[in-house]
């Protein structure tokens, strides 16, 4: 599959991400994941994303460009790809669009996400994220807690609460996904390629997509 996820913070694009890795062997390539990997390796790109990120602001549309446009081209993406928060604006999917047609590429389609507002606010004071660079795995502290004692299910390593997630950034976050990303929308939509989910449940979703992906085949 070659599908863009779009969502507000906290809609579950990363849950629903990783399950459906697990359908066909396509990669999740979530920008958020890949920033936050090289905050904690201390790249450059680490250093100048850093303080955008820990604000609740995007980080300025060329740096993302730039790790895009390598990254579509790894051999990996050869058997499809989930972009997991990616594009955030209208100048990113603008460039997009020039990536995928110059390397050929054709998008299946674009899944938006729909959430309620206070799920969401719900779901992103409860999450708690493991720390391996590796596994990463998402938790839910209500709906799919860690263990006991904070460790990850899978790996061992602790789970904590990421950088971003303070109420004042949380609440910028979804302001900056107001004013910048959600316009995403309607440009897809007019591009004819946008489907909409309402999300409540993860893999009832992942359910949905899958079934929209067989039927457009
Ligand atoms: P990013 O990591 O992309 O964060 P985000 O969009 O804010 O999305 P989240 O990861 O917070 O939420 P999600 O939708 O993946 O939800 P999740 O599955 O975790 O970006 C972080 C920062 O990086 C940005 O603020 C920006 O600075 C920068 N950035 C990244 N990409 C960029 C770009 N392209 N351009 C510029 N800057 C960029 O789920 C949330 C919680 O809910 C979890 O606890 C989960 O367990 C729970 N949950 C999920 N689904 C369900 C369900 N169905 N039922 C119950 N609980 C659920």
């Amino acid at each position: 599959m070659k599908i863009i996820l779009l969502g507000a913070p906290g809609a579950g694009k990363g849950t629903v991400a990783r399950l459906l890795t697990e359908t066909d062997g396509s990669v999740q390539i979530s920008t958020g994941d890949i920033l936050r990997a090289s905050v904690r390796e201390g790249t450059e790109l680490g250093k100048q994303a850093r303080g955008y990120m820990d604000r609740g602001e995007l980080v300025p549309d060329s740096l993302i460009m730039g790790i895009m446009k390598i990254r579509l081209q790894e051999e990996d993406c050869k058997k499809g790809f989930i972009l997991d928060g990616f594009p955030r604006t209208i100048p990113q999917a603008v460039e997009l669009e020039k990536i995928l047609e110059t390397l050929g590429i054709k998008l299946d389609f674009v899944v938006n996400l729909e959430v309620p507002r206070e799920v969401i606010l719900d779901r992103l004071t409860t999450r708690r994220t493991c720390l391996s660079p590796e596994c990463q795995e998402i938790y839910n502290v209500k709906s799919n807690p860690p263990t006991t004692d904070d460790k990850c299910k899978k790996c061992g390593s602790p789970v904590m609460q990421r950088d971003d997630e303070t109420e004042e950034a949380i609440i910028r976050r979804l302001s900056t996904y107001t004013q910048k990303t959600s316009p995403l929308i309607g440009f897809y939509q007019r591009e004819g390629i946008l489907k909409n989910f309402v999300s409540l449940d993860s893999k009832e979703t992942v359910g949905k997509i899958r079934e929209a992906l067989n039927k457009d085949r």
